[in-house]
């Protein structure tokens, strides 16, 4: 089988619904550049890919410059500077990037490095591994000459500091809040794909906790023949479904964005009986424009940028 039918057809698709990618060949011809990414904070990161995308720069660049508006920003407090620290009062960052050609870099439980995404590209393309983390990824941005800063702004410090005096004995995690990682996944003028995640992951954390956002399938996942998508919410559970991998998988068998972002939330929502006491949203973005977004529960937003308009849409949960 040829590879170009193999992705069309994909190996099961007899019990996949109606198949959308009928011609790969139209579909690699798209020219519409598009940014789309995860809560109120995506409308700044999409504005920053946009600006690249429309003057002709690739994807790639897009994802990184836009996550490194949302990372740089101390008022959010769930990525980058600012982040919500773990138990211990530490900020420990996880990203991760993806580009067209399948290539992928990331880095987890990295501390006092602002632009943890940025790290994360070069370990893509500078190294042979995927994945660095601790203190082995700081000593790698360091020598690739990133600055050591303090991450825990003052008012990340009192939240905590707060947090630390209701603290019952036998108390691990945080407050089920949600913590707004971004996703963000674009499209350039030639049509390639590439996607970025990055996140301070769950509030005050047991420290050592890496969530979804810097593995690879779990909080993103790119597939340039495809769509891409990525997560936002409780990592755990994106983990142990794989999550922005099955998504992709499933556009490939046929299913629409959308479709496939509620099947995949539907897989976690199997696993629980009665109410599900965490957040989960999923972005996906198809090869030929066509996007989703679904969560679990009410409160979820993404922005999505095209052309000139960039908009934040609302998600209704699938359970409230
Ligand atoms: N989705 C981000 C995290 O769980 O760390």
């Amino acid at each position: 089988m040829e590879r170009r039918d193999f992705i069309k057809t994909g190996l099961i698709s007899a019990a996949a619904p109606t198949l959308i990618l009928a011609d790969v060949e139209t579909i690699k011809r798209s020219r519409n550049p598009m940014a789309l990414s995860t809560w109120n904070h995506g409308l700044k990161a999409n504005e920053e890919a946009m600006k690249l995308l429309l003057s002709q720069g690739n994807a790639l660049d897009a994802v990184e410059a836009g996550v490194k508006i949302s990372e740089a920003d101390p008022t959010i407090q769930s990525v980058g500077l600012g982040g919500r620290p773990d138990k211990d009062g530490h900020v420990t960052l996880d990203a991760c990037i993806m580009d067209s050609q399948g290539n992928a870099g990331s880095v987890a439980y990295l501390q006092d490095i602002k632009h943890p995404v940025s790290v994360a590209r070069k370990v893509m393309e500078l190294t042979d591994h995927v994945m660095l983390v601790g203190q082995g990824a700081k000593s790698f941005a360091i020598t690739h000459g990133f600055k050591e800063e303090n991450l825990l702004t003052e008012e990340s410090r009192t939240a905590w500091l707060k947090w630390k005096k209701k603290l019952g004995k036998k108390d691990d995690l945080g407050p089920n809040d949600d913590h707004d990682t971004i996703s963000l996944l674009a499209q350039d003028s030639i049509g390639n794909l590439a996607g970025a995640c990055t996140t301070s992951g769950l509030a005050y954390k047991i420290p050592g906790r890496v969530g979804d956002s810097p593995i690879i399938g779990a909080g993103l996942f790119v597939d340039n023949e495809i769509g891409a998508a990525g997560a936002t919410g409780r990592g755990e559970e994106v983990i142990k479904v794989a999550g922005s991998f099955l998504i992709v998988e499933l556009m490939r068998q046929g299913y629409a964005p959308q479709d496939a972002c509620k099947e995949a939330l539907g897989r976690t929502i199997g696993r629980h009986d009665g109410e599900l006491a965490f957040q989960i949203a999923y972005i996906a973005l198809r090869k030929d424009g066509e996007i989703g977004a679904a969560a679990i529960r009410k409160g979820f937003k993404y922005a999505l940028s095209s052309g000139n308009k960039n908009k934040l849409h609302s998600v209704k949960g699938i359970i409230n």
